[in-house]
């Protein structure tokens, strides 16, 4: 084959394989950054693993070249030669070898597989967090606070986070690659339970890992890890009492079309994601990121604006319903969005 035409087979190979590895580039959403104890007891059981098979691999490819070329057949080589098998020392070998292998496995793993399970429920110096999954966002309840919130789980740096882990319909998944491994909630009502700590301040992608419907992708979260005295001044203001809209009109059509299923402060209903805070938010609807710059100005306004103007484009099969469709104006909605997107916390 002409060089030129290996180059026209290898350049395309070479194309999709960059592509691929250009998709692992995020740092926030890989378990190859560990941020957090049991995370990095996680990547060193991976490196662990992969250098034992490295070695193996090395020393089984460079025995099979060696017998390949050393014993070739020859043109001298005319009978059949000498059958030998059942050699005892070797069956020995290779038979301890890989034993030794698995047990240098087994007990590191087995060690930080119950450690990962470890379960702080009774501890009295946890944080106890209830998430709840739902069709596409994430709920956490705060027990020992009298506090739920949505989408952002605000934790205090260096404690141990216990998780009570359920379901409101669906399998979902709970994962923050950076912190810890995945958790299962299950729709068979039992409930999941594991621990982690972020001992740094910093904010901390989560994803829903289990395929659950058409937004599953877009099923994100963060982790806020804060210090302890921030950690205290947003529990308190988590606890305030709504700030209502100054509008009085507005003001009842929002206590009427949202606050049946939404929460802000201590006024509204449940079913739907708590609301209290929202403009201080990572995202809108978990994907419309808030950091992002955005040539209309306020990023949290029109990421509140395209949400509540058409929920179904950003997080299609989602369970609210279109304001529009609940009989709200243009402007009405634009008011709430305004509303929402200045309703932020300092902590
Ligand atoms: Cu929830 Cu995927």
């Amino acid at each position: 084959m002409k060089r030129w035409q290996v180059m026209k087979r290898l350049l395309p190979m070479l194309a999709i394989f960059s592509l691929l590895m250009a998709g692992c580039g995020r740092d926030d959403l890989s378990v190859l950054r560990p941020q957090g104890p049991v995370a990095q007891g996680q990547f060193d059981l991976i490196k662990l693993s992969i250098s034992i098979m490295l070695v193996v691999l090395v020393i089984v490819f460079a025995i099979s070249a060696y017998v390949i070329v050393k014993f070739r057949r020859r043109p001298e080589h005319k009978d059949m030669p000498e059958q030998v098998e059942g050699n005892f020392k070797l069956e020995i070998i290779w038979t301890v070898i890989p034993l030794i292998l698995v047990l240098v496995l087994a007990v590191p793993t087995v060690k930080e597989v119950f450690a990962f399970g470890e379960d702080h429920a009774n501890d009295k110096d946890a944080i106890q967090v209830k998430v709840t999954s739902h069709l596409y966002w994430w709920e956490f309840e705060y027990p020992q606070f009298g506090i739920t919130t949505a989408q952002d789980l605000i934790i205090p740096t260096n404690k141990n986070i216990a998780f009570e882990l359920k379901t409101a319909d669906v399998i979902h998944s709970f994962w923050v690659p950076s912190l810890s491994g995945k958790m299962d909630t299950n729709p068979d009502g039992t409930i999941n339970r594991f621990s982690f700590s972020a001992p740094k301040e910093g904010v901390y992608r989560g994803k829903c890992a289990e395929l659950c419907g058409p937004s599953h992708g877009f099923m994100e979260f963060k982790v806020k890890s804060v210090s302890p005295e921030s950690f205290e001044t947003w529990k308190t203001a988590m606890k305030a009492p709504m700030v209502a809209i100054e509008d009085k009109a507005l003001a009842e059509t929002f206590k009427n079309q949202c606050l049946t299923c939404h929460a802000v402060g201590d006024q509204g209903g449940v079913g739907g994601p708590s609301l209290t805070g929202i403009g201080s938010r990572e995202a809108v609807a978990s994907i419309l990121l808030n950091s992002e710059t955005n040539d209309e100005g306020n990023p949290v306004v029109e990421n509140m604006k395209e949400w509540l103007h058409d929920p179904q484009s950003v997080k299609p099969g989602n369970k609210m319903p279109a304001p529009k469709d609940l009989g709200l104006t243009d402007a009405e909605i634009d008011g709430i969005a305004e509303y929402l997107a200045n309703y932020k916390l300092e902590y």
